[in-house]
């Protein structure tokens, strides 16, 4: 264990040269730090949306390429119907009032998921951040909407079999690439698969996310909760990341 100290030395050491260019966050335990206040869960959904404007603008000045945040989960309908309401209105609280930072900050926004499912209201204000920040060629900050990895995979298969049988490809012809352009993260190209995903409230587990793209991502689990999560959370954990040593099955470094 590092003492607070330690920590805020080590903190002042990040290598700014060797940020992860793609970071992944599993944002966890937004009940739990309300519950511990003795307020409704929604009240933690409220201040982990504060937390993603922090963590977006501090992902953005560190040089990240791509922040993929975990909003809503295909498995998150199950939820209590008031639950799910408060969650599908926060891309049009969060969108309303933090567009204009982001366009000042040069970040895109993007989705992924099946967003048809979400309310018109919810699908209005994504389209229009999507659009809004087309034009900012900075850090990408990737939603995960209604997303699930299995799901995603499922999609994949699905159209990969439907090329095949139309005699477009090949079986033969399938391979990495070939699956990785069929993900929801094809847009993303060489980035598309996460260097670092950090998950909050100290759950170890990686929840039908990103299944294919986290194959040699380096895993952090930390024990705030998302609401209490910050810009310095997220600089430990990159230095954290830039101790690990990356071999991607092989025997060298990279
Ligand atoms: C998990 O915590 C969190 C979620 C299911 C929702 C995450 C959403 C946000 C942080 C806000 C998103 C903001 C925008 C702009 C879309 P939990 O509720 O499972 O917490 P618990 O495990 O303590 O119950």
């Amino acid at each position: 264990m590092f003492s607070k100290k330690e920590v805020a030395n080590q903190t002042s050491t990040i290598d700014m040269e060797r940020i992860p260019q793609h970071i992944a966050i599993i944002m966890d335990g937004n009940g739990r730090w309300a519950e511990k206040r003795h307020l409704p869960r929604v009240a933690g959904h409220k201040q982990g949306m504060q937390t993603v404007k922090t963590v977006t603008i501090a992902a953005s000045k560190l040089g990240v390429k791509v922040l993929t945040l975990y909003a809503f989960s295909t498995e998150n309908w199950k939820r209590p119907t008031t639950e799910v309401s408060y969650l599908m209105q926060l891309p049009i609280r969060f969108f309303s009032t933090f567009v204009p930072d982001l366009i000042k900050n040069n970040v895109r926004v993007m989705v992924m998921g099946d967003i048809t499912r979400l309310p018109e209201q919810t699908q209005t204000a994504v389209k229009d951040a999507i659009r809004d920040t087309a034009d900012c060629d900075g850090m990408v900050l990737n939603f995960a909407l209604n997303y699930g990895s299995r799901d995603e995979i499922t999609r994949a298969v699905k159209s990969i079999a439907s090329d095949v049988s139309a005699g477009k490809i090949n079986p033969d012809d399938i391979d990495d690439d070939l699956i990785s352009g069929h993900m929801m993260t094809s847009e993303l190209g060489d980035l598309a698969d996460p260097d670092l995903l950090i998950r909050t409230s100290g759950e170890e587990r990686i929840s039908n996310f990103l299944l294919w793209q986290l194959a040699y991502s380096e895993l952090e689990f930390v024990p705030e909760h998302w609401p209490d999560f910050d810009a310095e959370s997220l600089k430990e954990a990159i230095i954290k990341f830039q101790g690990r040593h990356r071999r991607f099955g092989g025997l060298t470094n990279k």
